[in-house]
């Protein structure tokens, strides 16, 4: 399995490729974790990526090249994939394209989360992640047992710093000029499928599973 996810902040593609890449045994590769990993340790790539991240706009081109270039070469890709939050860009995409190229393996699907501006906000308002583990919660969704707290290893559970309102409404408005024209670049390639964000957890893997039998890709 070889597959991109596409759609907006909020859209449920981290927590669908979770339990994807589980399911499928491939590797889930996400940008936003590595970046957020690297804002964590500190590293250069995470002192320059963080004033981008923390106003809701795009990491350079060249930085999230730096930091994805490992995981897109050699064979780490050869034994599938889920790429969550990669490409973003149109030039992303291209490098992406030439590198797969070189390893003689293609994307099999790009997979859009269309989904509503009014549930991406909700969803992102309500966020909660456990500075800890990384567990995702919502306040209203998937409220933790006790509150702020992990129901998996006990850590604290915080609001990320780009899930204030504010940087949300940016995330978006970068989204559509950056990241959605990627929809018309993956339907050209006859690749792309689309699911309904909107629906809640379950039901969307349900809609995941009938377009991966469809395609023979389960
Ligand atoms: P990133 O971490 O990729 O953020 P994002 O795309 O904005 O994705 P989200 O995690 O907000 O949304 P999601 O669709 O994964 O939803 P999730 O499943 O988490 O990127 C963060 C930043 O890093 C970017 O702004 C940028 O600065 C930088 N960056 C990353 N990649 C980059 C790149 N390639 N180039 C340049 N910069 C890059 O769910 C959200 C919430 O909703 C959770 O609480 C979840 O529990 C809940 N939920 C999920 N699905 C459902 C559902 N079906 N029903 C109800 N609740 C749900």
């Amino acid at each position: 399995m070889r597959i991109v996810l596409l759609g907006p902040p909020g859209a449920g593609k981290g927590t669908q490729a979770e339990t994807l890449s589980k399911k499928y045994k491939v590797s889930h590769v996400s940008t936003g974790d590595m970046l957020r990993e690297a804002v964590a340790s500190n590293s250069p790539i995470g002192i320059e990526a963080k004033g981008y991240m923390d106003k809701g706009e795009l990491v350079p081109d060249d930085v999230v090249t730096k930091i994805v270039a490992s995981r897109l070469s050699g064979d780490g890709l050869r034994e599938g994939f889920i790429l969550d939050g990669f490409p973003r860009t149109e030039n992303q995409a291209k490098s992406l394209d030439e590198e797969l190229n070189k390893q003689g393996i293609r994307i099999e699907m790009a997979l859009y989360f269309r989904t509503s501006e009014e549930v991406s906000i909700f969803r992102l308002t309500g966020r909660r992640v456990c500075r800890v583990c990384g567990a995702n919660f919502h306040i209203k969704n998937i409220p933790p047992k006790s509150e702020n707290v992990c129901d998996y290893c006990g850590g604290k559970l915080i609001q990320r710093e780009d899930d204030k309102k504010g940087t949300i409404l940016k995330r978006l408005e970068v989204y559509k000029r950056q990241t959605r024209p990627l929809i018309d670049h993956y339907k050209a390639k006859g690749v792309l499928k689309e699911v309904n964000g909107d629906l809640e957890i379950k039901e969307a893997l349900k809609g995941l599973f009938v377009i991966f039998n469809e395609a023979h890709l389960a």
